[in-house]
């Protein structure tokens, strides 16, 4: 059996204010009245024979409409506290049965070229049949620091680095042979249990039993709060050897922060002056002086006026506005 599984746990806080907790940016209908989280749905259901989907209880509704929309059946696993991908994973592949294969793909990321897609699909499906956990290999175009890093020959992965520093990064692109993580992967569910074990007792461990006590899926709180936040790049990718890659030939953008989305309407022909400033969210006619590569995000409730290299930077104002309220 081949299982979807979408991971959408987070809340995108890297774009806030377009993003926030009661309507992340996956659940936002911006594409042609789709959402991204709809369109990872269509994407990958000629693929898989199931649908799962690991979200939580202040999103689960959201996913739920989505799911109706398109009359989709779907396992739905409903975490009480958000404990990370390595744990979220976890919960989808105790699910399985230990030789289904699962898909694990974000339910946020923009992807073109169809067939392109569905190879590198089919592709990684055939190794991890064969015992392998399967990464997909993007082409990288700048030291982003916010992706993880495979150094890699041919389908071989000599080594993964999850969010380098920037010298580290502009090493790896210097040295050539890194491909950016696209955050998806594929493998045996059973594989990837026994890494985690080997790797992360603890939060295999902890995460089997908060998933033995799950409730029609959902988890309970308590027990969830123990186990360790890590996400599955570090707990698994950077130590295991049973990673393979295949390269990523369809587009993709995980629109992960401004400076993503900048690159991504940029490239979709949305307008920008002559220093490279952009407004996002607004009709009303709007002036730059002085300034360079600033974006100007606008919504109904809040605005961010930033400069396009402290993208990374907007999770930490999300995270204090957060503690204020
Ligand atoms: N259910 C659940 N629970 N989902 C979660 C949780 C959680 O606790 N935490 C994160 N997610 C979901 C997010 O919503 C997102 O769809 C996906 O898991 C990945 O989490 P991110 O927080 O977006 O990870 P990242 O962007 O920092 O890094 C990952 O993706 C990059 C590419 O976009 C890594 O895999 C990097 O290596 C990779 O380059
Ligand atoms: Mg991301």
């Amino acid at each position: 059996l081949i299982t979807h599984v979408i991971l959408t746990g987070g809340v995108g806080s890297r774009l806030w204010p377009l993003s926030r907790k009661s309507q992340p940016k996956q659940y936002l209908e911006i594409f042609d009245g789709k959402s991204l989280f709809e369109m990872t749905v269509e994407r990958n259901s000629y693929l898989a024979d199931n649908v799962m989907v690991v979200g939580n209880v202040d999103n689960h509704h959201l996913s739920g409409k989505v799911m109706e929309k398109s009359k989709t059946s779907y396992i739905n696993i409903v975490e009480s506290t958000p404990r990370n991908t390595a744990a979220a994973i976890a919960f989808a592949a105790f699910a399985s049965n230990p030789d289904d294969i699962l898909i694990v793909t974000p339910s946020d990321h923009i992807i073109d070229k169809m067939e392109e897609y569905n190879n590198a699909i089919r592709q990684a499906i055939l190794k991890a049949k064969e015992g392998f956990i399967v990464t997909f290999g993007i082409i990288p175009t700048k030291p982003e620091t916010g992706y993880g890093y495979i150094e890699s020959k041919g389908d071989k992965v000599i080594s993964f680095r999850e969010k380098p520093n920037e010298t580290t990064a502009k090493d790896f692109i210097a040295k050539g042979n890194f491909l950016w993580n696209s955050g998806m992967f594929c493998f045996k569910a059973s594989v990837l249990l026994d890494e985690l074990k080997q790797f992360q007792p603890e939060v295999y461990e902890k995460s089997r039993i908060v998933w033995e006590s799950n409730k029609d899926g959902f988890l309970d709180l308590e027990t969830s709060l123990e186990i360790p936040s890590i996400s599955i790049d570090y707990a698994v990718m950077e130590r295991s050897k049973k990673i393979k890659v295949v390269p990523a030939s369809f587009s993709w953008s995980d629109l992960g922060s401004f400076e993503s989305v900048y690159d991504y309407l940029v490239s979709n022909g949305h307008p920008i002056d002559k220093d490279g400033n952009m407004v996002i969210g607004c009709d009303k006619h709007t002036t730059f002086l002085g300034v360079k590569n600033t974006i100007f995000v606008y919504t109904d409730t809040a605005n961010l006026i930033l400069q396009k290299e402290s993208s990374q930077d907007v999770k930490d104002i999300y995270s204090e506005l957060e503690k204020q309220n």
